[in-house]
């Protein structure tokens, strides 16, 4: 049986995504499987921090168009355009983008209208090609900061492995 994902709202966030990164560590171990990494990690970051919306959006034509990919939450829109929405600009200028008010991004492409902030980051494979990007929305404005891009970044890194199966 897997194990359960704790609630780690109660850690200092550095100790909480060191927590994930070694859950995401032994629960991929032997594994090569983008989807499947990306399944687990959405799992992860989503339960342990009681996000609204957590998953990846793949890139399906380059420089063009991310599809959703594997995700928890509510229902995310199918397609975005690179340079459209958070996750589109994010695409677009292969950058981490923190919104602390996504009423105050221009373009912000509402799946959920609950959603009040955001933070996408690229997700690059081993050759540096965009993958995906990686996005996070919550409930709460201003619920991410540089804590989260680092924590996240040190996840998506499992991505550019060299290919072969996690140790
Ligand atoms: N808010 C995102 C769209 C994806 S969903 O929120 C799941 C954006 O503006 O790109």
């Amino acid at each position: 049986m897997e194990p359960v994902i704790p609630d780690l709202r109660r850690l200092p966030r550095r100790e909480a995504y060191r927590t994930l990164e070694e859950m995401q560590r032994l629960l991929l171990a032997g594994s090569d499987d983008v989807i499947a990494a990306m399944a687990t990690t959405s799992a992860l970051v989503h339960h342990a921090f009681g996000h609204l919306w957590t998953g990846f959006y793949r890139v399906v034509d380059a420089n063009r168009l991310l599809r959703v990919g594997p995700y928890q939450g509510t229902l995310g829109c199918l397609d975005i355009a690179f340079g459209r929405g958070v996750c589109g600009t994010a695409a677009a200028e292969r950058r981490v983008v923190i919104v602390p008010d996504v009423h105050a991004f221009p373009g912000h492409i509402a799946c959920d209208g609950r959603a009040r902030s955001e933070i996408v980051l690229p997700v690059v494979d081993a050759s540096g090609a965009l993958l995906a990007v990686f996005d996070v929305d919550s409930e709460h404005v201003g619920a991410f900061d540089d804590e989260d891009a680092d924590g996240l970044t040190r996840l998506m890194a499992w991505f550019a492995r060299d290919g072969r199966p996690a140790a």
